[in-house]
């Protein structure tokens, strides 16, 4: 798909699909007033008719107008005049949404120029190219869509000036990159997990390694991990026959000897519970339980693909948690590469033991800063629904940093308490702490356990396991930290 700024005149404009702005006191826009009055009234008469009443994210499909080169005419309803960021995402996702049909090839819209009561149009540029990128994901078994499949070709983001158009052109690059990394995450989250294995993963980040210049990976093997003393995340893949591996993406997109900020994605590409075996129901959807380590890649790509000015190392610990003769059992206890002794209460609560040593190892890094993503607690669902990711930190600016990126991006999160009453509820009579909390504040305990191992450097945790996919309408992952993730970095790389 091909996305265009120009400052053509929309009159003039040749689209199989033309979307304008209606708002809801009627009052059209100058370049609305001037399409209704070329295509003699078409849009007043159907404000008059009631056909639309301009609230936001109202839509009407006009065909074949009369007197503009467009064959249709999309009113999209805007509502009030100085448009919010959270409708303007609304709005921006109905039209991607409603000129998926077959007859659409070409998209233009106005819609760029609308005035927004909090953010500018770079911004609105950006999400319109990702919100039309977005709607094109397609699972097709893994392998990339058919050019024959994919209908929507060119999309033209019409401004009124050239100074809009050179804001949305920088816009609509970075919304570009923003959504390949967003559809490369769905695509690995949707995989099944005995295509996608640890394995695959490793094979995924060399891949993508090497086809940019800026990215090196390095792949540890279990004896690696096992020489490293992880013996944490060992414990995870004891049951399993496929190997874990412990994968480091390194960007090097930023000044030379710059700290790199460190993102960890939990890669669990299947969570039976181990012996700590999970009920049947929606088993199926611990596939997604490596959308951690997914949305890592998607943002490594995206930032490859944007040239971010910025160090960025994305470490992913890949395992399976399987049950077996072999596997960890509840009980058991282990020494995590820290030094730290664990007893494994739980072995369904495994995302973090293979995050606490991915956390330690990532010291040596001496990182600025360190996000760790994972699809850890159904607690978090509890807490939050689909809504908002989970967020844990050590460090108030970088939270309320990361709130803002999520806020900006349409893809939020909220703070969680990391309180040391919460921490008290790790406590062990057999090892340095257990693997769960007992009762109560499920995901706040998973994070306060994160915690232990991440006291030397900037850390923020989020849990993403009521975000990352949808079960129903349709089910499917998300694509989301993404969005979130590369706004903060893309204010830090500008910062
Ligand atoms: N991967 C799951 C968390 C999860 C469950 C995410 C359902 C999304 C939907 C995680 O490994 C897990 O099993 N957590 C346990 C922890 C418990 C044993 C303390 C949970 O949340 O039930
Ligand atoms: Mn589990
Ligand atoms: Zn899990």
């Amino acid at each position: 798909m091909e996305i265009v700024a120009r400052s053509t005149n929309p009159l003039t404009l040749k689209a199989d699909c033309l979307v304008v702005a209606v708002p809801a006191d009627k009052k059209l826009s100058a370049t609305s007033a001037a399409i209704d009055k070329a295509t003699g009234g078409l849009i007043s008469r159907r404000l008059d008719g009631k056909d639309i009443s301009g609230k936001c994210a109202s839509t009407l499909m006009l065909h074949e107008p009369n007197g503009i080169n467009a064959k249709r005419l999309l009113l999209v309803g805007i509502g009030t005049e100085a448009v919010s960021s959270k409708d303007f995402l609304k709005i921006a996702r109905i039209i991607a949404k409603q000129t998926k049909g077959d007859g659409i090839a070409s998209v233009a819209t106005t819609l760029t120029d609308v005035e927004l009561s909090d953010q500018d149009t770079r911004w609105a540029a950006q999400q319109l190219a990702q919100q039309f990128i977005e709607a094109s994901y397609a699972f097709n078994g893994g392998k990339p869509l058919p050019a024959s499949k994919q209908k929507l070709k060119k999309v033209t983001l019409l401004c009124s000036d050239k100074k809009g158009q050179s804001a949305a052109q920088t816009g609509l690059n970075y919304g570009q990159s923003v959504a390949i990394g967003v559809n490369q995450t769905r695509l690995l989250g949707d995989l099944a997990a005995n295509t996608c294995t640890p394995s695959y993963l490793a094979k995924h980040s060399r891949a993508l390694a090497r086809k940019h210049k800026s990215m090196s990976c390095q792949v540890l093997s279990e004896k690696q991990m096992a020489e490293l003393g992880m013996g944490s995340l060992l414990s995870v893949t004891a049951g399993t026959e496929e190997p874990a591996h412990l994968i480091a993406l390194d960007y090097k997109g930023g000044k030379k000897g710059a700290k790199p900020i460190v993102l960890v994605g939990k890669g669990v590409t299947f969570d039976s519970g181990g012996i700590s075996l999970k009920p049947g129901a929606k088993m199926d959807e611990m596939k997604y339980d490596m959308c951690g380590a997914a949305s890592v890649l998607g943002v490594m790509e995206a930032l490859a693909d944007a040239a971010l000015p910025i160090n960025v190392i994305g470490v992913i610990p890949a395992v399976e948690n399987m049950p077996s003769g072999k596997a960890t059992k509840p009980g058991d206890v282990v020494t995590s590469m820290s030094g730290q002794t664990i007893e494994v209460l739980n072995t369904d609560a495994e995302g973090r033991l293979i995050l606490c040593d991915a956390l330690t190892y990532v010291a040596r890094y001496k990182p600025d800063t360190v996000i760790d993503i994972a699809t850890l607690t159904g607690a978090c669902i509890v807490a939050l629904g689909s809504h908002a990711s989970g967020l844990y930190s050590n460090d108030d600016d970088l939270a309320q940093d990361l709130l803002d990126a999520g806020q900006s991006a349409g893809d939020r999160a909220w703070q969680m308490p990391l309180w040391d009453e919460y921490n008290q509820q790790l406590k062990s009579n057999f090892a340095d702490m257990g693997n769960i909390g007992g009762a109560g504040g499920g995901s706040i305990t998973a994070a306060c356990f994160l915690s232990r191992f991440t006291k030397d450097y900037r850390w923020a945790h989020l849990d993403i396991a009521g975000t990352a996919w949808l079960s129903a309408g349709p089910k499917g992952a998300t694509g989301r930290p993404v969005p979130l993730l590369m706004e903060y970095l893309r204010k830090r790389a500008t910062a």
